[in-house]
């Protein structure tokens, strides 16, 4: 009798070390399913909703801005990878800024790194002298709704970061932001 009473209790023991188990398996399945539903998010929000047309686009309206941002190092940012690094996607990805629609490559840390791909804010009829004139924060609106960023430092730390860059300097964004073209706004 005490012999069945102990078998039993075994068997009450792991069947329960069994639910458990299979609880634990469980809430893990679930917890992976919500983290791959969190990566597909995450791949969606990393995949550009606007197409990237490189500098020479912003350069027929933004002279100033462009011929003083050619004069800084995130203008040669890829020419100072050797031609071996420049092959490697773990160095790339902070000394390049993005793809044209046909695949092309636009190297170096060009306008659109810091302000978002432009295909679709750059239109004439959200970058307006005339419409701008009348209506800044308007227009603005616009710009931003159609991919525009006026970077903050959030901007700059994706790669001004000491992870994957071996040649991290410390980033000082109030000092170094006013290093990255002139700003014909403010009489520069
Ligand atoms: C068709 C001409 C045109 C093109 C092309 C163009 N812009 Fe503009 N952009 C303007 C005008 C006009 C304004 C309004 C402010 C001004 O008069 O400078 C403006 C405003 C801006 C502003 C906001 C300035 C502020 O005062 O708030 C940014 C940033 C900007 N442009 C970046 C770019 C970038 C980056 C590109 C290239 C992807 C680009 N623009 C292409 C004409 C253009
Ligand atoms: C996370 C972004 C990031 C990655 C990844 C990265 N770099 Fe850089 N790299 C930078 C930044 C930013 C600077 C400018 C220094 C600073 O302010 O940190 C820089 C500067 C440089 C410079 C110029 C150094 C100087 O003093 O003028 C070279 C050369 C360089 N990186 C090579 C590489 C190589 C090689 C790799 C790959 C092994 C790499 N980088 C990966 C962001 C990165
Ligand atoms: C390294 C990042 C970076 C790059 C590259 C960059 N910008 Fe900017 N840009 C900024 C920051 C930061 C501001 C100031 C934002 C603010 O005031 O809130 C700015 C402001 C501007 C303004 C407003 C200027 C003013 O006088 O107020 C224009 C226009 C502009 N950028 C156009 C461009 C164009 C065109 C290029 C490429 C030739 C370019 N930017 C490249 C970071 C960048
Ligand atoms: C796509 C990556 C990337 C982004 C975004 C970026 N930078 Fe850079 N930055 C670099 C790299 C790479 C270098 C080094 C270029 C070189 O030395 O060849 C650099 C260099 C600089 C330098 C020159 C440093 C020196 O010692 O002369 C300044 C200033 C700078 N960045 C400011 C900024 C600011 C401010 C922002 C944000 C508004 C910003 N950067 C955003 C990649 C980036």
């Amino acid at each position: 009798m005490r012999k069945l009473f102990t078998i039993s209790l075994i068997m009450v023991a792991l069947v329960a070390f069994m639910a458990i188990g299979l609880m634990a398996q469980d809430s893990t399945k679930s917890e992976m399913k919500g983290d791959m539903k969190e990566m597909k998010g995450d791949m969606k929000k990393m995949a550009p909703a606007h197409e990237y047309v490189s500098a020479k686009k912003c350069k027929a309206c933004h002279k100033d801005v462009y011929t003083s941002w050619e004069t800084t190092p995130h203008a040669k940012a890829f020419e100072a990878l050797s031609a071996d690094e420049q092959k490697k996607p773990e160095c790339v990805k902070c000394h390049m800024t993005g793809m044209l629609a046909d695949g092309t490559a636009i190297n170096n840390v060009e306008c659109e790194a810091c302000h978002g791909p432009g295909a679709d804010y750059k239109k004439a009829t959200i970058m307006s002298k005339k419409k701008w004139a009348a209506d800044p924060k308007g227009q603005l609106a616009m710009a931003v709704e159609a991919g525009l960023v006026m970077p903050t430092e959030e901007t700059c730390v994706r790669c001004h970061t000491k992870e994957g860059n071996p040649n991290y300097k410390e980033f000082d964004f109030e000092k170094m932001k006013a290093k990255v073209h002139a700003f014909p706004s403010m009489g520069e």
